[in-house]
């Protein structure tokens, strides 16, 4: 079967307004990004904590362009855990303590809005005791409402404070096979639900 970068179902390509950052961007970016942790982590090796499911996308790609000793774990934000009915903050679902005691870790989120996951992450992750910990994100919002959040060692991509979809990023855990980084249109949004983690 022919691989096809840049086309997609029908059916989710019609709910998109227009396209925010197009796929071909977002590969230039992603290898300069790995460029840039090459340099810093070179001898080493690193374990990346891939923040699920938004990074997954990010992830694929930009591992595949990492010359270090890569290890990759996962952790995932559940705000309603197990029973619970109403949201008691994040909670996250964290990789074995041996996966992150004494290992440099790079954690890997898909977008700082207010900051207020990566910053817990951060502060939890930091209590296993981690030889380093540094954190990359593959979009920054602008926010300049917020001139105290958290910053990332690494960003990808910097946009506009909108809601986007694609590249791993969803909508009601939908849209994130779109290969671009993308705006829905308004009645998609009045049609309900809210975005998956
Ligand atoms: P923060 O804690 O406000 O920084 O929220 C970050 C998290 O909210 C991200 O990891 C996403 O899961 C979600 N999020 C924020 N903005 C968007 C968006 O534009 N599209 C999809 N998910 C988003
Ligand atoms: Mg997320």
């Amino acid at each position: 079967m022919k691989h096809q970068t840049h086309t997609c179902p029908q059916e989710c390509h019609s709910h998109v307004d227009h396209v925010v950052v197009p796929a071909e961007k977002i590969a230039v970016r992603v290898a300069e990004l790995a460029d840039q942790i090459n340099r810093i982590y070179q001898g080493e090796q690193l374990t990346i904590l891939a923040v699920m499911t938004g990074s997954l996308v990010f992830l694929a790609d930009l591992v595949r362009y990492l010359h270090v000793m890569v290890r990759v774990e996962v952790t995932s934000v559940r705000s309603y855990p197990d029973d619970a009915t109403r949201s008691l903050g994040p909670r996250f679902r964290l990789p074995p303590a041996d996966g992150v005691a004494g290992r440099h870790v790079l954690l890997l989120d898909d977008i700082l809005d207010s900051g207020a996951t990566l910053k817990l992450l951060l502060e939890t992750v930091e209590a296993m005791g981690p030889a380093s910990l540094r954190s990359c994100v593959l979009l920054q919002k602008s926010r300049p409402d917020l001139p105290d959040r958290v910053q990332a060692d690494f960003v990808c991509l910097d946009i506009d404070d909108d809601f986007v979809v694609g590249y791993g990023l969803d909508f009601n855990n939908l849209y994130r096979n779109l290969p671009d980084i993308c705006l829905l249109k308004r009645d998609v949004f009045s049609s309900g639900g809210g975005p998956a983690t």
